[in-house]
């Protein structure tokens, strides 16, 4: 039996790789890997999902990093019809998940639009990986109850187009990709459309890799607490009441005086 039936020859596979550590790849994501022909890499796959691949299989990295892009989304898109055409399988291995600031769309209009069989196999993005390094939460209970996905990256030369009003919602929590750089311009719209300068902020570099570091402050300060990350790492600005650690303290609380509550009703009644 194959190791991957549904993995047909002349098919692509765009796969969610995670976050970076090996261990949170899913189980149909490692599966695939081991029955691919030929995989084509981002540059942020870190060496220890790449060891994952075995020896024999083809490998290919296409490089594309913020401000960095070794080949061009078209060039991309080429190399995978050929391989795919060829009648190989094919695998796309993306940082997180594929369907978040990943340009996976673009690759499946591309393929499909060419004939070929494109599937895609979630991966753990980046902000679930940098909440669970501070064992935050990315909603909370009474506190924040949406989650926006958000990147401040843009093409080269243009400026940041972002609704700021709508971001600016105090029950929301931000999820900030490729928002290092922008750091400074984000708390100002934020502030500037009435988010509080006090908000909580976590920054999480690296995550759920041996080099994690976590920085906290507030939105005002945002600029400041960026400074020392450098360019060349992986960097989520987590933006919201719900990342600070007194919110779930707060929750926790709630949760004990219902709890006392109802023991001491229960006490009090006479059975
Ligand atoms: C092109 S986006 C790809 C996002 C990816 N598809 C996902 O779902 O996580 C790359 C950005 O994701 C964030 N990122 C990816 N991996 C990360 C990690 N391990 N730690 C912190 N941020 C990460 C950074 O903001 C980075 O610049």
């Amino acid at each position: 039996m194959p190791l991957a039936p549904e993995f047909a020859p002349g098919t692509v596979w765009l796969v969610g790789a995670g976050p970076g550590d090996p261990d949170l790849l899913t189980r149909k994501a490692m599966r695939l890997i081991e029955a691919a022909d030929i995989v084509f890499h981002d540059a942020l796959i870190g060496p220890g999902v790449l060891g994952l691949i075995p020896a024999g299989t083809e490998r290919v990295s296409v490089g594309k990093r913020s401000g960095r892009h070794s080949k061009d989304q078209g060039t991309i898109n080429d190399l995978l019809l050929t391989a795919a055409r060829d009648g190989r399988r094919v695998l796309r291995l993306k940082g997180g998940d594929p369907s978040i600031f990943g340009r996976s769309g673009e690759e499946i209009d591309h393929l499909t639009t060419c004939g070929i069989l494109v599937h895609v196999c979630p991966g753990i993005t980046a902000a679930s990986a940098a909440a669970a390094s501070s064992a935050a939460s990315l909603t909370l209970r009474g506190v924040a109850r949406s989650l926006t996905f958000v990147t401040a990256h843009t093409r080269a030369g243009e400026a940041i187009d972002l609704d700021w009003s709508a971001l600016a919602a105090p029950q929301a929590t931000l999820a900030v990709y490729m928002g290092r750089a922008a750091a400074g311009t984000i708390a100002a719209g934020l502030i500037g459309a009435g988010r509080d300068p006090a908000t909580p902020v976590l920054i999480v570099v690296n995550a759920s890799l041996p080099d994690e570091r976590t920085v906290r402050g507030q939105l005002t300060a945002l600029a400041f607490l960026v400074e020392t990350i450098s360019d060349d790492d992986p960097t989520l600005l987590l933006i919201g009441e719900a990342v600070s650690t007194s919110a779930r303290n707060r929750t926790q609380h709630i949760k004990q005086s219902v709890a006392e509550t109802i023991s001491a009703s229960i006490a009090s009644m006479n059975w």
